[in-house]
């Protein structure tokens, strides 16, 4: 039995439509903060397939989740950098205090492995680009100072414990159904107003974008093939994309052609890596390669979007 926390969440759920697929028993725990029930509807009614509403700060209820789970995806947490900056102990009460309920129930009901979702944040404002998995890490913000905190955390139990231990810190990832992000805000800000684009920060900020279905197939792939008690890889594509590059891709698939209006500043919010590039040379030793360019990815994604959100109303 497999259980994923966060998986009514944007790449939660899709890790989920992934395991089910293949025919795996499936709970997904998740307090419906940000993700959707509507993200797992299609599950609800399969036999290997389980639903269950609950919090990762609630103890009790994790640990009593978890009985009979082999495997546990631990997606749950605050994803949000800026969240991180004005309520730093919220952030920590999920993305720190949550992953040792999560880390503590896996050790009472003997799970063998758990696969984490960190961050490309952890490496902070780092000049070494594209940067390797052995570069130092040196969180800019409380979010990446929480996963460096739960990947430590997951080594321990890894090492003392015998819980095989796999850690993904993944750059950004976009498509369906994320509703968070640079390309979602675009995407809305379009929608009220093809004409002028608000961009945070100078729209300089360089970092590498994924692809969601190259995100699952590096998670489901690292978990399946890594064979030490612990270990850590990054997830990325090897191509920089500009803010501004972002903006005019999704401009040019809407068919839109927007005045840019800039913040202003490097950053785009307080803790916003600008420039960032990983190595994912290590998981394509496993096998990994990423299949969906930016320009396919974003074509896709916007086309979920305006199947979702009504048609988009061009000039
Ligand atoms: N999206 C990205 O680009 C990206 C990049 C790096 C790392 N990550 C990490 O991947 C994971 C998933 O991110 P996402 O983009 O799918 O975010 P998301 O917000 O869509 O998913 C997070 C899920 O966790 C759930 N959740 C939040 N707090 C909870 C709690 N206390 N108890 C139970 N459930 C809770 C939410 O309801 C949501 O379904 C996160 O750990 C995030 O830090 C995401």
């Amino acid at each position: 039995m497999i259980l994923i926390t966060g998986g009514t969440g944007f790449i939660g759920s899709n890790l989920a439509n992934y395991f089910v697929s293949r025919g795996h028993d499936v709970t997904v725990f998740d307090n419906l903060s940000s993700g959707r029930i509507e993200n797992i509807t299609p599950h609800l009614s399969l036999r290997n397939f389980n639903f269950v509403k609950g919090d990762i700060r609630d103890k009790e209820f994790i640990n009593s989740s978890m009985k009979g789970v082999e495997e546990v995806y631990h997606l749950a947490a605050d994803p949000s950098v800026k969240d991180s900056a004005t309520n730093p102990e919220g952030s920590f009460r999920i993305n720190v205090d949550g992953t040792f309920n999560v880390l503590e129930a896996a050790r009472k009901n003997d799970v063998k492995k758990i696969v984490f979702t960190s961050s490309s944040t952890v490496y902070g404002e780092t000049k070494v680009l594209p940067t390797p998995e052995d570069h130092p890490e040196i969180p800019i913000s409380n979010y990446a100072a929480s996963k460096v905190a739960d990947e430590v955390y997951i080594s321990s139990y890894a090492y003392t414990y015998g819980i095989k231990g796999v850690v993904l810190r993944l750059a950004n990832i976009f498509g369906p159904p994320s509703t968070h992000g640079v390309m979602y805000d675009f995407y809305k800000k379009l929608q009220a107003n093809p004409k002028k684009l608000e961009i945070l920060g100078d729209g300089k900020q360089s970092k590498s974008y994924l692809y969601i279905s190259d995100c699952i197939d590096a998670i489901a792939l690292a978990s399946r093939k890594q064979k030490k008690v612990y270990d850590y890889f990054n997830v990325g594509s090897t191509e920089m994309t500009t803010v501004n590059e972002v903006a005019k891709s999704m401009c040019s698939v809407l068919g839109v052609r927007p005045k840019f209006v800039y913040t202003g500043g490097k950053r785009g919010w307080t803790g916003d890596v600008v420039k960032m590039l990983l190595s994912s040379k290590k998981i394509e030793k496993l096998g990994w390669k990423k299949k969906v360019s930016m320009r396919e990815g974003v074509k896709r994604y916007i086309e979920w979007l305006n199947k979702v959100s009504g048609k988009f109303h061009t000039l």
